[in-house]
């Protein structure tokens, strides 16, 4: 006989999305929603880890020991991410080495934007101020996601990323400023990682499979297209101040919308490098391999430390 406390529960959980109120670890939710979640979670907490790689290339190469000195800063941040991120989604029960073994098997994705090579110190720059810059149009907007621990863990992640933000537009504005040859190396990078910038923000609108179920369940708050076309707005002036030429031909102010006009992106190169076939994929994933299994004696303490911990408190707990 089926019982009338599933309806009630859902009802409840309803009413709490409703009402702005955060869904917590314990709550009742719906499977989809708690799948859904754990997707877009692990894939935003690799994203941080896989962002590592290609500005991690070049901590030994930066051009001042204060330059190393924040690069560094600015990775060992993302790693945090990550771990804010891993430690958000396994309150949902999944544990951590099925989310590991989902993204080195292909079944999760990662950002698209680290399948693309840093090939000089300029990629630094344009990777803080235009990666970093659209991680933060999206997450501002994830501030009010309405699970509570990615809430919470995105408050702080912002806060961080802002600084990134403006590190990488400081390495840009010290080249766009300098010798010709600096300059030159500035606008190839931000022609470069331009349009995978905007691909950040995934699929329209009209293409994106899980955004009208997310947006119900408030998990996403702003679409694709939305927080696409706030970047672009917010990110032009930036390019003007540079004095760099725009790196897309199309740009243009359009007084009717108020919003920046811009070319299409290349979706053919989108799904290719979401789908595994992007310049750096296999490189990646073969990189956090390696780092992955180099680590398991850390992890193999940290077990024995918890059983040697466990017996002790339960030996006290008998006595
Ligand atoms: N890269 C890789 N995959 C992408 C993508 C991108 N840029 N954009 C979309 N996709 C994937 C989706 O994951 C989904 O695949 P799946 O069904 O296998 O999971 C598919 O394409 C369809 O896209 P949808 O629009 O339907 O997917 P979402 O509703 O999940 O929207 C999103 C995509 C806007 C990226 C959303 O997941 C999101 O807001 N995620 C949280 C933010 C995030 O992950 N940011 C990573 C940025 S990098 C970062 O923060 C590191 C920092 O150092 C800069």
């Amino acid at each position: 006989m089926q019982t009338v406390e599933p309806l009630l529960q859902e009802a409840e959980f309803d009413q709490k999305i409703l009402d702005e109120q955060k869904i917590e670890p314990r709550d009742w939710m719906p499977e989809a929603y708690r799948k859904n979640l754990i997707r877009q979670m692990s894939q935003h907490a690799h994203s941080e880890v896989i962002g590592m790689q290609p500005e991690g290339n070049w901590i030994t190469r930066a051009p001042t020991l204060r330059r190393k000195a924040v690069l560094l800063a600015k990775i060992q941040d993302e790693a945090g991410h990550g771990l804010y991120l891993y430690s958000a989604t396994e309150t949902l029960g999944c544990t951590r080495s099925e989310l590991i073994e989902a993204l080195q098997t292909g079944k999760a994705k990662y950002a698209s934007i680290f399948n693309y090579p840093a090939l000089t110190w300029a990629d630094v720059g344009a990777t803080g101020w235009l990666v970093d810059g659209a991680a933060i149009v999206n997450q501002i907007a994830l501030q009010r996601t309405s699970y509570g621990p990615y809430a919470r863990a995105m408050v702080r992640i912002c806060k961080e990323e802002s600084f990134h933000q403006r590190q990488g537009y400081e390495i840009m504005f010290a080249l766009a400023k300098g010798s010709p040859q600096q300059k030159q190396m500035a606008q190839d990078a931000m022609n470069r990682i331009w349009w995978p910038s905007l691909m950040m923000f995934g699929p329209h609108d009209a293409d994106s499979a899980h955004s009208s179920q997310s947006m119900k369940w408030k998990i996403k708050r702003q679409s694709n297209d939305f927080l696409r076309q706030k970047f672009i707005d917010q990110t032009i002036p930036q390019i003007k101040v540079l004095g760099l030429d725009m790196p897309d031909p199309e740009i243009r102010w359009n007084k009717k919308r108020g919003h920046y006009d811009h070319g299409e992106i290349n979706w053919d190169e989108f799904y290719q490098v979401i789908n595994g076939q992007g310049p750096c994929n296999h490189q990646r994933i073969k990189h956090h391999k390696r780092a992955h299994d180099e680590g398991e004696w850390v992890r193999e303490a940290v077990r024995n430390y918890r059983e040697k911990q466990n017996r002790r408190e339960n030996s006290t707990m008998k006595k």
